[in-house]
């Protein structure tokens, strides 16, 4: 294996002089007078190590073994760093030894210097994270998700792991994927002709959870401040560019806390996390800033240095009258804010991220805090310019005869919220949390326009390969 100080991004870091071995794959070969040069990469880092092979060590190695260094290549060298006389580096490793350790033939080899499609690419995920664009976005991500741990870490939240098979649906939107061990083709029936789940697996239905709040709120009534960080699931059709059936979420719940103080911990939390990227990610962000989007950087300064604006809901829906726009889904009170609508909001009416609150309870989860006026409920979602929505949050109802008829409200049934509305008869108090969906942050630090190429596999519609 690769120990610190021997990755390619160490290596860079080293004095002229030294004698270095460097494992990794091949990206590109140049062939000049006698002499060979080969970019390679072992994900470390974006920049390529350029390696020289002179003609003596060409000669040695053999026409066979030179012929296999391709793009794709398995390559370990061993050599001794010097100052680069060409552009573009300012140290390459001069190869004394060379072994190609898996080749990958040029005839077929699937990804090639030329810029693929996104499309193409995601063909090939088994190959695209040894790519320019995907070693950059799963840097970034890998940097993401250290910094989540640390945030919550440094302020004493309890990391939770929340079970991803449950019985309840947490957003009560009936987006659920089942779960079951029972015969598809022989399914048992109770008399009525109903599937007869008392004969499944767990004795009843259950599902891929859609989130881990519920559970994540047992644990802020006992430690505190919890968080969870984990894969959620979603059975919607939807088919966009910022949707997945599968997806990461990280889940703040805070005990002793309303929604001033969510929206705190939400403001303080995205623009640590987007400070931190801006910090450790420079190469890749050049990258991004040149290849994808030129406006990336800006727009993470932005919003990691402004204060989020707040609105209510109602003053939400005033802006968008007052537009003058033709939406294409129309603006009314009561109505679900589209991402049409969020993004005007956020990047055109007020132009800076916003926090909208108090939404109509109708639009909004059984679990979400009812208002004194008993139309609105206690909800919170940020929006920021170029995705809109980013996180979805409120104050916890944690008053059990509320509770109990919002549920009935929205239709649900009582039994398997039992243990959620018990935890409002014993030690309830204020509390409230988040959700911020890891890929739609991930977008927004890399300026890729689709949500499928931040996650490594993605899940959609119609394609779980890989
Ligand atoms: O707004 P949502 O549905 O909120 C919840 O699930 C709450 N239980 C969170 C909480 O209060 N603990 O989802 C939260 C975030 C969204 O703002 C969005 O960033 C992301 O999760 N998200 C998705 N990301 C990718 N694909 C999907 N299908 C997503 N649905 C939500
Ligand atoms: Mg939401």
């Amino acid at each position: 294996m690769i120990r610190p100080g021997e990755y390619i991004r160490d290596i860079l870091q080293s004095a002229a002089g030294e004698r270095h071995t460097a494992r990794g794959w091949v990206k590109t070969r140049r062939d000049g007078k006698g002499v060979h040069f080969v970019q390679l990469n072992d994900g470390s880092v974006f920049r390529d190590l350029q390696i020289v092979l002179d003609h003596e060590v060409a000669s040695r190695l053999g026409k066979a073994v030179l012929d296999l260094i391709t793009t794709g290549a398995c390559l370990e060298v061993t050599g001794v760093l010097v100052d680069s006389p060409g552009s573009g580096q300012s140290l390459e490793l001069r190869a004394e030894e060379a072994t190609v350790h898996g080749p990958a033939p040029a005839a077929t080899y699937p990804l090639q210097k030329k810029g693929h499609t996104m499309e193409y690419l995601r063909e090939i995920a088994h190959l695209r994270s040894r790519s320019n664009t995907f070693g950059a976005v799963f840097r970034i991500r890998n940097v993401v998700s250290y910094a989540i741990h640390r945030f919550f870490q440094e302020r004493g939240f309890l990391y939770v792991h929340t079970p991803i098979i449950t019985a309840s649906d947490c957003e009560g939107a009936g987006a659920l994927f089942g779960v079951t061990a029972l015969d598809l083709q022989a399914l048992p029936r109770t008399t009525e002709g109903a599937v007869d789940f008392s004969q499944d697996f767990f004795g009843k239905p259950a599902f891929l959870a859609v989130s881990g709040q519920l559970e994540a709120e047992i644990f802020a009534l006992a430690f505190s401040n919890a968080y969870t960080f984990g894969p959620t699931f979603r059975a919607e059709n939807s088919n966009t560019p910022r949707h997945l059936a599968e997806f990461w979420m990280i889940e703040p719940e805070m005990a002793f806390c309303d929604l001033a103080g969510d929206m705190a911990v939400a403001e303080e939390f995205l623009q640590f996390l987007l400070r931190d990227v801006l910090e450790r990610c420079d190469e890749d962000l050049d990258f991004f800033e040149k290849r994808i989007d030129p406006t990336v950087r800006d727009t993470l300064r932005h919003v990691a240095e402004t204060p989020f604006e707040h609105l209510t809901y109602t003053e939400a829906i005033a802006l968008l009258e007052q537009a003058d726009r033709d939406w294409e889904y129309p603006v009314v009170w009561g109505g679900d804010l589209q991402a049409e609508h969020e993004r005007y909001l956020t990047e055109e009416a007020v132009q800076r991220p916003i926090i909208v609150t108090d939404y109509p309870r109708e639009i909004k989860a059984f679990y979400m805090r009812m208002n004194d006026d008993g139309r609105t409920v206690r909800a919170m979602d940020v929006l920021v310019p170029r995705i809109g929505e980013i996180i979805g949050g409120s104050q916890r109802e944690e008053r059990a005869d509320v509770l109990l008829s919002r549920l009935k409200d929205c239709g649900l049934p009582e039994e398997p919220y039992w243990w959620y509305r018990e935890l409002r008869e014993y030690g309830s108090v204020a509390h409230a949390g988040f959700g911020l969906g890891l890929e739609r942050l991930i977008m927004y630090c890399t300026g890729m326009k689709n949500i499928r190429d931040v996650i490594p596999f993605p899940r959609t519609p119609g394609s779980a390969d890989f």
